[in-house]
Parts: C-alpha cells; structure tokens; sequence
C-alpha cells in the first residue's frame, strides 16, 4: 500500500469489552482509531468524521447495525465507506444479511487479532488504491483540460500565422504590382503630352502646306485619299485624349494598390478612412461589375464627415476587403438562387456607411441585400476556418482575421446584424485615437 496518510478507523459498538480490544488492535497497528457506542451516535458523526472504515457492531440496543448500515448507505455522503460487520462466528443470516445490506466483510467474534487485521487491511488497500485511482482520473482531466487549452491557444496563433502571411503575401504582391506598373504607366503619361504637341505641331504643318498649295501634286492626293487623310486630321486628338485619360485611369489605379498596401507602415498613422474604403472598393471593380453570370452591384456611399483615424491602415484594408467580399459572395449567390427572382428585379446593393459616434469613435457600417445570415449560422461566423462555402472557395478565416484586427489590433467592436432573405450589416466601430 503505497498510501502515507495514515488510515482512519471507526469502531461503532456498545460492548466496552470489544471496544477495548478493538482499539488495541488497530492503535498498535498505525491506524487513527474513533469510537461511537451507538449506531444513532454512529449516523451523527460519520458525515463529518468520514472515516476511511467501520467496524459496525449488529447486535446494540436502540438503532442496530443493519438499520445503521442501511442509514449509512443511503445517505450519498456516506454511502462509499466501506462497513465490515462484527458479529458472532454461528450467525451465518447474519453474515449474508449484512453483505446484501453493502457491507463489504464481516469479522466474527469472539475477535482474533489476525483476522481484524487482515481483512481491515484488504479493505483499507481496496480504499486506497481506488481512492489513488480518482485521483489519478481527476489529474488526468485536468491535463486533459490543459491540453485542450493549449490546442486552442496552438490554433489561434495558427489562425494568426495565416492572417499575417495572407496580408502580407496580399500586400506584397500588390505593393510589387504597383511598383511594377509605376514606371512604364509613367512613361506613357509623362510622355503623352509631347506626343500632342509634336503632333499638333505636324498637323500645323501639313495645314500650313494645304494653304500654301491649295493644288495637290497628283501623287500627294492619292496617298491624302488612300489614308483619309482628313479622318486623321480629325480623329488624331480625339485618340491622343483618350490614351490619356486611359493612362490617367491607370495612374489612379497605382495610387490605389499602393495606398491599399500600404506596405511601409507597419505603425499607427492617422489616415483617411474613406480613403481607404475607396481603394479597396477599386481593387474589387472587377467583381462589382455586371457579367454574363451576374448583374452589377451598385455601391451606395453615404459618408459622415470623419477626422483622421489612427490606425494600421494597410490592415484596416484587410478588413474592409473581408467583409466587401462576403457581401459580393452573399449577393452573387443570390443572384444563383431561383427563388430569389424578386430580389433579383430590385438592384444589388453595398451600403456603406461611417459615422462619428463621438469625438472618441467612428462606425463604419457595409450593408448588403443579399442571401442574409442564418440563425444556425450567425453565431459561427466569426469562428477560424467556419466557412459555408464550397471547398476551394473559402477559408473561413475572413472574419477571424477581421475580427482580431478590429477588436485587439484596434480596440474596437465588429458586429453582425443579419435577416435572413433581406441582408446582412457589418458594423466596425474604432476609437479615433489609439491611446
Ligand atoms: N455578408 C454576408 N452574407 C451572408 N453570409 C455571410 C456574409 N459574410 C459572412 N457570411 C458567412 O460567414 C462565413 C464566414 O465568413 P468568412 O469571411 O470568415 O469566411 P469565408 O468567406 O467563407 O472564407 P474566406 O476565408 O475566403 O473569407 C461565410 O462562409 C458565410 O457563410
Ligand atoms: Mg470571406
């Protein structure tokens, strides 16, 4: 028995003789010996003794030792301590009587120190190990535990490894587009400008020259008719103006990936929201506009008037980003959906608005009318790597990320308010300044 804490014993008997020996017996062997001489003394105490064993008498006057077993057994904090009866060596009724009663052993009398011994021992090891046992259980729960937490602590870092490698490969990859395109787009544009005036400086000549000598020479005036010369007069700035306003539109785009990335601010900065929802919305033109599949979704901007906020611009993008292609994903399936032919007739909207809350905060709220969001669903959302979208097409870790940036990169709140059939709105509010 490999159990230190020294074993408690109570003895229940009315006779002093046997209590005596009793007593003897087990106080020289090591064990915390109590008695009662009844079995109503014997009811009171043993809740809050709680001995590891009795030695219950049957035969005492008042309550014996079946009604006291029977007591003892019913009542849920005494019902695990082991009894072993005492009673005389012909009474075999008894024996089977106390046993059915859950007794776990009997000791005849008169007492034999070996026997007590010996069977006290078995029952005290019994105790013991099973005792080690739930302890053993209950330190295995709560390594258990430990490492459910450590797996949910391992997911969420992993969760946030994902997060940084996706903004960062993202923003990579579009602060690399931009500088790629930088330079040539600024050829063109830089270069248009020459183009039309050496051009208009040809056509001066040519118009000088047609003045001079109204009368073509004969191989002049087939070529002047071959290439419609006059067409070309005409049509040569309009074109020059266009590849303009075309490289002009580029320049934009450029400006926007890079204020989209904003790779090099990796502090807060105080900055213009709406300028940062404007180039995201820019980089998701393309899905915004009407296709063969889908029709186009109107962007509705109702802006308040914000001040600058401070914030980790590149990664605030990221979230409008998540949550403006959800809501193109809830409107697209929408689209898809047969039923949804009313919806359909009305036009698919983005609503986005911000607003000052205070001189404190800031709400930006992104509004769709699309599919909407469940019940079962809503509560799920913002879990890493819930999606509801088909393999391949979702990681479900859109809004974990948003929702990290947002409340513990910010300290700020990201809601979802959701009915099903009619739409979904996400609201962001975050403090205008990071203190
Ligand atoms: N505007 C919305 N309308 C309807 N359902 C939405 C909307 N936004 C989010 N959801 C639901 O929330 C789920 C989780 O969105 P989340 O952005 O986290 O992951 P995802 O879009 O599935 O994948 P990804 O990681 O590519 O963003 C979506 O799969 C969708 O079911
Ligand atoms: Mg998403």
């Amino acid at each position: 028995m490999s159990n230190s804490k020294t074993n408690s014993i109570l003895i229940v008997d009315d006779n002093n003789n046997n209590i005596r020996v009793l007593f003897e017996i087990l106080h020289n062997s090591g064990f915390q010996v109590s008695v009662v001489k009844s079995g109503e003394m014997a009811l009171e105490k043993v809740p809050s003794i709680q001995p590891d064993l009795i030695l219950l008498d049957v035969m005492m006057p008042g309550i014996d030792g079946f009604e006291t077993c029977s007591r003892l057994k019913a009542n849920k904090n005494t019902k695990d301590i082991p009894i072993i009866f005492m009673t005389a060596l012909t009474e075999l009724e008894n024996k089977i009587k106390g046993l059915q009663l859950g007794a776990v052993d009997y000791i005849t009398k008169p007492i034999h120190v070996e026997e007590v011994l010996a069977r006290v021992n078995v029952h005290l090891s019994l105790i013991n190990t099973q005792n080690n046992l739930l302890e053993e259980i209950s330190e295995r729960r709560q390594a258990e535990a430990k490492l459910q937490q450590t797996l949910t602590e391992l997911k969420q870092t992993q969760t946030q490894l994902i997060q940084s490698e996706k903004m960062s490969s993202l923003g990579q990859m579009v602060a690399g587009i931009a500088h790629e395109i930088n330079n040539p787009i600024n050829f063109i544009y830089g270069n248009i400008n020459y183009v039309n005036e050496y051009t208009n400086n040809l056509l001066t000549i040519i118009n000088i020259y047609q003045r001079i000598y109204p009368e073509y020479h004969p191989e002049l005036a087939a070529i002047a008719e071959a290439i419609d010369l006059e067409f070309i007069v005409d049509d040569l700035q309009r074109l020059l103006l266009s590849m303009k306003i075309g490289a002009e539109r580029i320049s934009n785009i450029v400006l926007s990936l890079r204020n989209f990335s904003r790779m090099d601010e990796a502090e807060f900065k105080a900055v213009d929201i709406h300028q940062g929802i404007e180039s995201t919305l820019m980089i998701l033109q393309y899905r915004l506009n009407d296709k063969p599949e889908h029709l186009a979704i109107e962007v509705i901007r109702d802006y308040g008037k914000l001040p600058l906020v401070e914030c980790y611009a590149g990664q605030l993008n990221q979230v409008f980003m998540n949550i403006l292609l959800n809501a193109i994903d809830a409107l697209e399936a929408n689209n898809n959906q047969p039923e949804s032919q009313q919806i359909k007739a009305n036009s698919q909207q983005i609503k986005i608005r911000t607003f000052l809350d205070n001189s404190q905060q800031i709400t930006i709220a992104i509004a769709d009318n699309g599919l909407g969001i469940p019940e079962e669903v809503k509560n799920r959302i913002f879990d890493p790597f819930f999606t509801t979208k088909a393999v391949g097409q979702g990681t479900g870790l859109g809004l974990a990320i948003s929702y990290q940036i947002i409340t513990q990169k910010h300290g700020g709140t990201l809601e979802c308010n959701s009915t099903p059939g009619e739409g979904s709105e996400f609201i962001i509010k975050i403090p205008v300044q990071q203190s």
